[in-house]
């Protein structure tokens, strides 16, 4: 059996859209932070079986969810020639819940674990472009602190995402809050595909999207938290007003939403660096510098309608164990 234990990661810089639907490939490059103590632990055992099993926090995984981590497990079994199946098991360690997508760590943790189970010396670069053809969030989970994923070319399936710094680089917070919505939730997957497929919008943000990545990897590596933050709340607003404007609408922030923004500016105007970010749901990630972290923390815990607020450090890469 072995084992990999991966976190979650936020985007700083958007991923939203594809350039080939078929290889998973994003058509804007996006960068991100790997967060502490959001982990997934994966476990991959071989076995004389004649279909993979997968488990997942304790229940057998639904047929969508089996046909997703068999075809990971086909990539790796090609590359090992092996025809052997698994037995998945997959934990999400989310201390409370938060609310967060945990694909990105599932998938990177998945890589991790059935590349050593079959034998496959998979350097991190192999492990990420697994990953990525899974769920393309899921290849910056395959490292620590701030990772880069680059927009992908047509039909070129070896797109990996690469470190940029480890997590002592910078000492910032991410801090969660967790917010209402009775809405259905539409996974990102098709969010993105209904945005690129039917919104107006959806040419501009791809247009936009590169130069806001840059902007944001030049505020990273200078540590400059109001670069950083502005571009992040641009690139936030960009992809969700495009996914809005979709037939039918992709809408995920809800009135929590925005009355947490509103505190955001609202702290920033008491001059305090504080900046949000929101992917696909309603739930609101502040980036701040780890002084503010306690204000920031308590502003958005007296937010009318949010149920939760958990701050996060930068977190460290995938860890496997043969
Ligand atoms: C809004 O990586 O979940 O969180 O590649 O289709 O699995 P697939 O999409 P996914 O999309 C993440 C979108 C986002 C922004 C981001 O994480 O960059």
């Amino acid at each position: 059996m072995s084992r990999a234990v991966a976190c979650a990661n936020i985007a700083l810089a958007k991923y939203w859209g594809k350039s080939d639907v078929a290889l998973n490939l994003p058509a804007v490059p996006s960068l991100s932070l790997t967060l502490e103590g959001l982990e997934t632990h994966t476990e991959v055992t071989l076995t004389d079986a004649s279909i993979d099993e997968v488990v997942l926090d304790g229940t057998i995984a639904s047929e969508k969810e089996t046909k997703r981590v068999t075809k990971m497990l086909d990539r790796v079994r090609a590359l090992a020639g092996s025809e052997r199946r698994a037995r998945v098991v997959t934990e999400n360690r989310f201390p409370t819940a938060s609310g967060l997508a945990s694909s990105a760590s599932g998938f990177a943790a998945l890589a991790g674990a059935a590349c050593a189970a079959y034998g496959v010396d998979a350097d991190e670069a192999l492990l990420s472009r697994l990953a990525r053809a899974a769920s393309a969030s899921a290849a910056r989970s395959i490292f620590g602190g701030f990772a880069r994923l680059p927009a992908g070319v047509p039909d070129d399936d070896s797109l990996a995402a690469s470190p940029l710094f480890g997590p002592e680089h910078w000492d910032v917070r991410l801090v969660i809050a967790l917010a209402t919505s009775g809405r259905k939730k539409i996974g990102s997957t098709e969010g993105m595909e209904r945005s690129r497929l039917t919104s107006p919008f959806y040419a501009a943000w791809v247009e936009a999207a590169p130069k806001l990545e840059a902007q944001i990897a030049e505020g990273v590596a200078e540590r400059d938290i109001h670069l950083v933050g502005q571009r992040m709340e641009e690139s936030t607003l960009a992809f969700h007003a495009c996914a809005m404007a979709s037939s039918p609408a992709v809408l995920y922030l809800a009135p929590t939403t925005l009355a947490v923004l509103e505190r955001v500016r609202a702290l920033r105007e008491e001059g305090v660096a504080a900046y949000a970010t929101m992917d696909a749901g309603p739930h609101v990630k502040i980036l701040c510098e780890a002084h503010d972290e306690a204000r920031v923390v308590r502003a958005a815990s007296e937010v009318p309608g949010v149920i939760r607020v958990q701050s996060c450090k930068p977190g460290p890469g995938i860890r496997i164990e043969p």
